[in-house]
């Protein structure tokens, strides 16, 4: 049956809008074809959903089993105070995921996908940006290509989050999830999808360690790799309006928030969908 879906792509290797239909209201045909234009876009962009945190909760789940239900991505406090900009666990982890990443790469199962909303946004900034690691690998040359086939790396958030000053201690607002992790999960640079049977580039702020290499050799490699992914319409940041939502598929978008004036607030609802066992566990948890 037709339904009145409008879908508006960007202009971009990924990406679309999609408007005429109520995620909170989603009739079964509907589901089923956002997956598939999920699979297929790799980013969904809902303008004007204002969805409650339990619709958010229902909506994630049609898309796969939960890593978490519902968490807020805020910088401020529930009393509404606005979190020390620099010194603030919290705030931290929100500055670290300023740099490109993939969501819990540095978990023993990486996440399939998330959903974000925004209920609260800053006048400018605070926009977030996803890069597609597929047309990444496809833009590499052969003799890239041919290095990082069977090059793998390991994901930390105790690494990624030490040049933040930010580490695991028992008074922090912000020390377990993700800190814990032991050992680090060691995944491949370059990860078929499970679902198209492409390639991609799996690399990101919590990579590091590649075997092999001096850590000096390791780094410059995976900072060349996520410079040349994250670059030309490969790219695409959305400017924020409260009530937007969006699904994005973590096996192959990298993404990055952008900074704003921290003495403002921003408040965020993220929802992340756990990936499969079988193929998104590290090499070292299968
Ligand atoms: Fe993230």
């Amino acid at each position: 049956m037709k339904t009145s879906i409008s879908v508006t792509h960007l202009d971009k290797t990924f990406g679309v809008i999609v408007e005429g239909l109520k995620l909170a209201d989603l009739k079964n045909s509907q589901a089923d074809e956002l997956y598939k234009l999920w699979i297929e876009h790799h980013l969904l962009i809902f303008p004007n959903q204002h969805l409650s945190q339990d619709e958010q909760i229902k909506f994630a789940k049609l898309f796969g089993e939960m890593e978490f239900d519902i968490t807020p991505i805020s910088n401020v406090r529930k009393d509404g105070s606005i979190r020390d900009p620099v010194n603030d666990d919290i705030v931290k982890s929100l500055r670290g995921n300023m740099e490109w990443h993939h969501d819990s790469t540095y978990m023993p199962i990486q996440a399939k996908g998330s959903v974000f909303t925004a209920h609260q946004v800053p006048a400018t900034g605070g926009e977030t940006g996803w890069a597609d690691m597929t047309s990444a690998y496809e833009a590499l040359d052969q003799d890239m290509k041919d290095k990082i086939e069977d090059l793998s790396a390991y994901h930390s958030y105790t690494y990624s989050q030490a040049k933040y000053k930010h580490k695991p201690q028992a008074e922090s607002e912000f020390s377990g999830y993700g800190f814990d992790v032991d050992p680090p999960p060691f995944r491949p640079l370059v990860k078929t999808h499970p679902e198209t049977g492409k390639k991609s580039l799996l690399i990101g702020r919590h990579a590091y360690g590649i075997p092999g290499m001096t850590k000096e050799e390791s780094k410059a490699l995976l900072d060349k790799l996520n410079d040349f992914a994250c670059q030309g319409d490969r790219v695409y940041h959305h400017s924020w309006k409260v009530g937007d939502a969006v699904i994005w598929d973590n096996r192959n978008l990298m993404h990055q928030a952008c900074t704003w004036d921290l003495t403002e607030a921003r408040v965020m609802y993220h929802s992340r969908i756990q990936g499969e066992p079988a193929t998104e566990s590290g090499l070292n948890y299968l």
